[in-house]
């Protein structure tokens, strides 16, 4: 099998417990992604997304373990990841506008000031950011827009990998549906490869290809990798019709209400680390009919 373009290898994750003990958060995670592809994680608080993602970004070292982007092992950031953080981490002494013009600088050195602006503000349009707002530094925005600029901010550098922590969190329903558009837009147009951490099962069906459901810590895992099997384009309202939404949707409802606390604690068995494939699809002829058989089926509710 090649190797896939982001290729996270037995990754563990261990802290001081702050009682002079140590925490081990995740032990061996091991996952790939493809290039283009979108993938979520979803997980209970506390189980080590948001350090997985700090890793992934070049901005945390794990206590051993590798992540390759394209063949190369990860070290320290780089503009070919953006970053889309929990905590929005924008620049606080610049303005909205700036803490986005900043990195299109850094990416395209050879860009006139007038033609990195322009770029910017386009991307600030697009999260509903217009106007006198670009130039009021963060602690002169709300929350969610303080949250848009940061997404405007690594989408308009055009990273080969999104790298997004809960990056809707603080949105109302309707601004949050409308940016998923743009992700999906942009997304689809450049073959960027995207990797989302969310706590929203409808929006994990909703964008992903695939979503990997991560167990509960200490000694955390991906358990599994769940393929979103209804096509695209997709929207909102027609995916439910879907024959396969439920019965994912079940499946993923299920692993975190209780799977995830079942399989907690227990240690990855060496000698397959990679998660389980879970393929659930009831437009598959052969499947409905002889579900006893195949194998591509999974039983939803084990
Ligand atoms: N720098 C650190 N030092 C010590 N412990 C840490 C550190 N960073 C994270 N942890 C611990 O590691 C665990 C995982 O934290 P992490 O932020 O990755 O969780 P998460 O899955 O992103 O959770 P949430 O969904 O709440 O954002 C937690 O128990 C946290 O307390
Ligand atoms: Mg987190």
């Amino acid at each position: 099998m090649s190797k896939p373009f982001l290729s996270i290898e037995r990754l563990t994750q261990k802290f001081p417990d702050g009682q002079g003990g140590t925490l081990t958060v995740f032990e061996n995670a091991t996952f790939g992604i493809e290039k283009g592809e979108f993938v979520c994680i979803l997980g209970h608080s506390g189980c080590g997304k948001s350090t997985i993602m700090n890793i992934l970004a070049g901005l945390a070292e794990p206590t051993s373990g590798v992540v390759k982007m394209d063949g190369y092992e990860v070290s320290g950031p780089s503009l070919d990841r953006g970053v889309v953080f929990q905590n929005y981490s924008l620049l606080p002494w610049l303005s909205a506008l700036k803490n986005v013009t900043f990195g299109v600088k850094a990416r395209e050195p050879g860009w006139s000031k007038a033609k990195v602006e322009e770029h910017a503000r386009q991307y600030l349009a697009m999260v509903g950011l217009e106007g006198d707002v670009v130039y009021r530094k963060p602690s002169q925005l709300s929350g969610g827009m303080r949250q848009r600029v940061s997404i405007a901010r690594a989408f308009a550098n055009h990273p080969k990998l999104l790298l997004l922590d809960e990056p809707f969190g603080a949105l109302d329903a309707l601004t949050r549906g409308t940016i998923q558009d743009e992700l999906l837009k942009i997304w689809s147009g450049t073959g960027q490869t995207v990797f989302m951490i969310t706590h929203d099962i409808d929006e994990a069906i909703l964008l992903a290809d695939r979503i990997l459901l991560m167990t509960n810590g200490p000694f955390a895992r991906v358990a599994e990798s769940v393929e979103i099997t209804i096509p695209r384009p997709r929207s909102r309202t027609e995916i439910v019709e879907h024959p396969n939404y439920y019965a994912i949707r079940n499946h993923l409802v299920q692993f975190l209400g209780q799977r995830s606390k079942e399989l907690a604690g227990q240690k990855s068995d060496s000698t397959e680390l990679r998660p389980d494939t879970v393929r659930i699809d009831h437009t598959d002829a052969e499947a409905v009919e002889n579900p006893e058989t195949s194998p591509r089926l999974r039983a939803v509710n084990e």
